[in-house]
């Protein structure tokens, strides 16, 4: 189990999140600005694994995790507040979410990011290698950021 940093502590699941505070996160984020309250609770009552890193109290980081739990896993929405950063915090989120006993035999787990590929490749992700095999579909009207 990947140790929280001192000061911090990684909450599980639903119940454990303060919803208010990770949409306030996520709406500013790159690749859902706007995100509503509603998206962000739909999206994570329909995950397999959240987690959230929390200061005093405060949740101050998010990660969820989407999977078939038997096959393959996709890490999304990983926040960490500003004032929080350089702490390890998504690492050791990230880190938590492949260890986790419900996500052990996957054939492979996927996250897209624009700039923080440092943050996963220390938990062992790497670029693809056969990015040809991979197709995505975006939905009309909408773009990908
Ligand atoms: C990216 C983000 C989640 C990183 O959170 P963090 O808790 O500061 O990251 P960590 O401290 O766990 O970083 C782990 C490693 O990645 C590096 N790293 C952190 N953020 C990075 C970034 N944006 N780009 C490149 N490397 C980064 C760190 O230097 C650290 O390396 P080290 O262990 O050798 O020192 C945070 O900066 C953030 O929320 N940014 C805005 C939203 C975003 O871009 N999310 C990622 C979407 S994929």
């Amino acid at each position: 189990m990947a140790a929280e940093p001192n000061g911090y502590e990684i909450r599980e699941g639903y119940e454990s999140m303060d919803f208010a505070a990770v949409q306030r996160m996520l709406e500013t984020a790159y690749w859902c600005p706007g995100i509503t309250l509603d998206e962000v609770e739909r999206a994570a009552r329909n995950s397999s694994l959240l987690l959230g890193a929390f200061h005093e109290g405060i949740q101050i980081g998010y990660l969820r995790v989407v999977s078939d739990k038997a096959t393959f896993g996709w890490i999304s929405d990983v926040f960490v507040e500003e004032g929080h950063r350089g702490k390890r915090l998504a690492q050791t989120m990230t880190q938590r979410a492949l260890n986790h006993p419900e996500h052990q035999g996957f054939r492979r787990w996927v996250l897209k990011t624009r700039d923080a590929h440092a943050v996963y490749a220390v938990c062992g992700f790497r670029s693809l290698s056969d990015p040809d095999d991979w197709m995505i579909y975006v939905p009309k009207g909408r773009s990908i950021p």
